[in-house]
């Protein structure tokens, strides 16, 4: 065995037994790098004739070729092995249980109030918004509320003294209603528009905070009279409650700003302690309505010898209270996280 077939046979040897790519690499320097082994017999050739040269230089060229051929090669395998090593040990067990996550939960008001609009918004009723501190003149005058009414009284409306301006003292607004004379200013009939937001009131307890939310509806157009009314309602409160068999009774009633006023019941019965809508004859108080004021409609300047027009008033708290059972009012605004777990909806039953 010559030299040559000595080396060839020592390095495949050490190649084969290699087992990592850093040795690998070390080997591979140590053989075919500038200072290897192949090179060092290269110097060699200097001392040859030049048929001996010819012949151990092709001789070398091929060691050189099966040697890098068969380095290659086993660093293709073994970065083949340590990627399986790599995967073994990286392993995802796709059976383990997720991690528990903290998902907040949807606000039964929230919920309440997109599916109100959902269903105003199917009768062509388009939102519009006012702002919490309102005037007097908004809040009360606009709305054919007379100055001696006990609802201007200190004792129900929180008032903002150091605000007063022409329309008067500024005071946190005491329903929605003046909503319906800003969307009356802001364009002109027909319209159709509801609101939702917050009202306050000088009240606290288990049925009353000072702090609540109502729904206001308006409608006005040449014919639009109690017939409608009584349909949206009684269709919107079907829908609403998602019971068909509902029935609605109006009672007359006195709102300054509408002639004639109505307030709207719902027939119920308690069945295991719980109040089930659309059976029986027990009758519960649920909104506040009527054909708008003259008066309302011309400080909407609006002309009632024209326009006629329908309003309701919601409490939003109650209507949540009703149809999902919720019991004391106080703790709709407690930002009580357990109260939230108990009676908020998961996103999926948005
Ligand atoms: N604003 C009334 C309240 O706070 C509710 C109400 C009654 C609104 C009759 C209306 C209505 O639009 O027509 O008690």
């Amino acid at each position: 065995m010559s030299e040559l077939d000595k080396l060839q046979a020592s390095c495949l040897f050490e190649i084969e037994n290699c087992d990592n790519l850093k040795k690998l690499d070390a080997l591979k320097h140590a053989i075919l790098g500038k200072n290897g082994k192949v090179n060092e017999i290269m110097k060699q050739l200097r001392y040859l004739d030049v048929d001996h040269k010819r012949k151990l230089g092709a001789e070398i060229n091929s060691l050189r070729s099966v040697v890098t051929d068969k380095i290659n090669e086993k660093f293709c395998v073994l970065e083949m092995k340590e990627l399986d090593k790599k995967l073994t040990s990286e392993f995802v067990d796709v059976s383990m249980p997720p991690r528990s996550e903290n998902i907040g939960k949807i606000h039964p008001l929230t919920k309440v109030e997109e599916e109100v609009a959902s269903i105003l918004s199917s009768y062509g009723f388009l939102f519009a918004d006012g702002p919490d501190i309102e005037s007097e003149y908004f809040n009360f005058t606009a709305l054919n509320v007379p100055d001696h009414h006990p609802a201007r009284a200190m004792h129900d409306t929180f008032y903002v003294h150091r605000l007063a301006d022409a329309n008067g003292r500024k005071l946190l607004r005491s329903h929605t209603s003046p909503v319906e004379i800003h969307a009356m200013l802001a364009s002109s009939p027909p319209m159709r528009f509801f609101s939702i937001g917050r009202v306050y009131r000088s009240d606290y307890d288990a049925t009353h905070t000072p702090m609540f939310s109502q729904i206001e509806g308006i409608m006005i157009d040449k014919n639009t009279g109690f017939a409608h009314l009584k349909w949206i309602l009684a269709d919107f409160l079907k829908r609403f409650f998602e019971v068909e068999s509902l029935r609605i009774r109006f009672r007359p009633s006195f709102f300054p700003f509408t002639e004639p006023s109505a307030e709207v019941d719902v027939n119920y019965e308690i069945r295991d302690g719980k109040m089930v809508f659309g059976v029986g004859d027990k009758w519960l108080e649920i909104c506040g309505c009527g054909t708008c004021h003259p008066n309302v409609l011309k400080y909407g300047n609006i002309d009632p010898n024209e326009y006629q027009g329908i309003a309701f008033g919601f409490g939003l708290e109650r209507l949540t209270s009703l149809k999902y059972g919720i019991p004391d009012l106080r703790g709709y605004f407690e930002f009580d996280e357990r109260w939230l777990n108990t009676f908020g909806f998961h996103h999926s039953a948005r």
